[in-house]
């Protein structure tokens, strides 16, 4: 028989990535195999993100151009997957006739009965929050060979309830994933090729999977050899512990970059997001996180306009990210989520929010700009990913995530090079979103 077709498309954060991963293994065990065009899929599967509200309309101007595809093949299944799946629940399927299939994050491993049961024009919903652990029950990983970097979720929902995130209601409750799982599942994507793991968390700085907490499971991933680099996201400012800060300082393959997202500068608007710190216990936390790893890369993530914010507490943002020089940042208008708290209270005008968004992206960019071209003459590390935009060129990460450029041909239409290769570069020159560089050892 030959494999049925399967198309997942996915928006949303890395963890949408992971899943998504996850889901085509585990309906490959089906029969399915992925496609990278829904014109020849047997199934399609949106896996979907509820953070803005833009983002959750595109998954219905996305649903509505698969009608002819499915008048063409009435056999065709449609699911939706993630966060919109949580959210909206049966009413994507009144909103939507055409989904036949519509599946919350915490039974990703029931894909393959629910897909069973969508079958004839059947509707198959599931939205529950179970007690079992989805990875638990998800089909093992595949063996296949793959790139040298890769997404792990270890800890997955979130107990913080900001007041204007859906975060909490879309992906349930804190969990962790045990840390004997975790070193498994990295030791395998070692054998497939893997160099670089980023650990994947809501609040993935609050994992309790290791007695040791994050700190300790990072120190564990450390001792698989041929595992080259840690990485972890999202943190909160809150649980980062001082375990966490010291391994910032003594472990080596854990990398100078760090995603701490702090929303605002100003306490009052902080208070009222409930975040639970302050400006200044934010700036105080970086300050000793750079004291153990002076050449920490800070990236984090803003929202402007949310209800109440004056012009005064905009500027307080400013003043904070004037004070902490980030290599990359994230910023965002605020956009009202129904449920949400936040959502019930005054609102910015839509131009006060693009006015404030326009100057702290400008700032923003401007920072990330100047880390950047502070970067010429330095020597880096570069873990090379694939082939770069010209002949002879490969392109890798640095240890700050910087895009590197570099000649790598041996002048005899080889390369010095391999994907998965680390070496030392130095860097010549800063282009718009990326470095230039020499080869200087492998
Ligand atoms: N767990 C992560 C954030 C996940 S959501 C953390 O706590 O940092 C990613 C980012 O989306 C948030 O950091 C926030 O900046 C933004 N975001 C979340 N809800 C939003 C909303 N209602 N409007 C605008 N931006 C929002
Ligand atoms: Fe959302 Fe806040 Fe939880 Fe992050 S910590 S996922 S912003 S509720
Ligand atoms: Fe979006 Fe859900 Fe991730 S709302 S950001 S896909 S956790």
């Amino acid at each position: 028989m030959t494999a049925k077709k399967l198309y997942i498309k996915t928006y949303g954060c890395q963890m949408n990535v992971y899943d998504s991963e996850r889901m085509a293994e585990a309906m490959g065990g089906e029969g399915y195999e992925v496609t990278q065009s829904p014109d020849d899929a047997d199934m399609i599967l949106l896996n979907t993100c509820h953070i803005r509200e833009k983002a959750a309309e595109k998954v219905y101007s996305e649903l509505g151009r698969y009608k002819g595809l499915k008048a063409a093949k009435p056999d065709l299944k449609i699911g939706v997957a993630g966060c919109v799946a949580q959210a909206e629940g049966a009413e994507i399927m009144r909103r939507q006739p055409l989904v036949d299939l519509v599946v919350g994050p915490q039974s990703y491993h029931k894909l393959p009965q629910l897909t069973a049961k969508a079958t004839g024009g059947a509707k198959a919903l599931d939205t529950d929050f179970p007690e079992e652990d989805k990875f638990e029950h998800l089909k093992g990983r595949t063996k296949a060979k793959r790139g040298p970097t890769a997404f792990l979720t270890v800890q997955e929902g979130c107990d913080k309830f900001c007041a204007f995130c859906v975060v909490p209601y879309t992906r349930g409750a804190e969990v962790s994933r045990p840390a004997d799982r975790v070193i498994q599942e990295a030791q395998d994507l070692v054998e497939r090729g893997v160099r670089e793991i980023t650990l994947l968390g809501q609040n993935v700085n609050a994992y309790h999977g290791h007695d040791a907490g994050l700190a300790g499971l990072i120190r564990e991933l450390s001792k698989i050899n041929d595992l080259k680099r840690i990485r972890f996201t999202t943190s909160h400012p809150n649980d980062m512990d001082e375990a966490l800060i010291a391994a910032h300082g003594d472990c080596e393959k854990l990398m100078p970059y760090l995603h701490l997202p702090v929303q605002s500068g100003s306490d009052k608007i902080l208070k009222r997001m409930n975040r639970q710190h302050t400006a200044e216990q934010y700036l105080k936390l970086i300050e000793r996180m750079r004291a153990v790893r002076p050449d920490l890369h800070m990236s984090g993530d803003f929202i402007v306009g949310f209800p109440e914010e004056t012009e005064e507490d905009f500027q307080a943002t400013m003043d904070l990210v004037q004070a902490v020089e980030y290599g990359s940042a994230f910023s965002f208008k605020y956009s009202e989520r129904p449920g949400t708290p936040a959502a019930e209270r005054p609102q910015v005008p839509e131009d006060e929010k693009d006015d404030r968004l326009q100057r702290l992206q400008g700032l923003l960019t401007k920072q990330q700009r100047a880390l950047q071209d502070a970067m010429v003459g330095r020597e880096v590390q570069v873990l090379f990913e694939k082939p770069g935009r010209q002949a002879g060129q490969m392109v890798g990460k640095s240890e700050y995530l910087h895009a590197v450029h570099v000649d790598t041909s041996d002048g005899q239409g080889g390369s010095r090079i391999a994907v998965g290769d680390l070496a030392k570069i130095r860097i010549e020159s800063s282009k718009t979103n990326s470095l230039e560089g020499v080869l200087l050892s492998s």
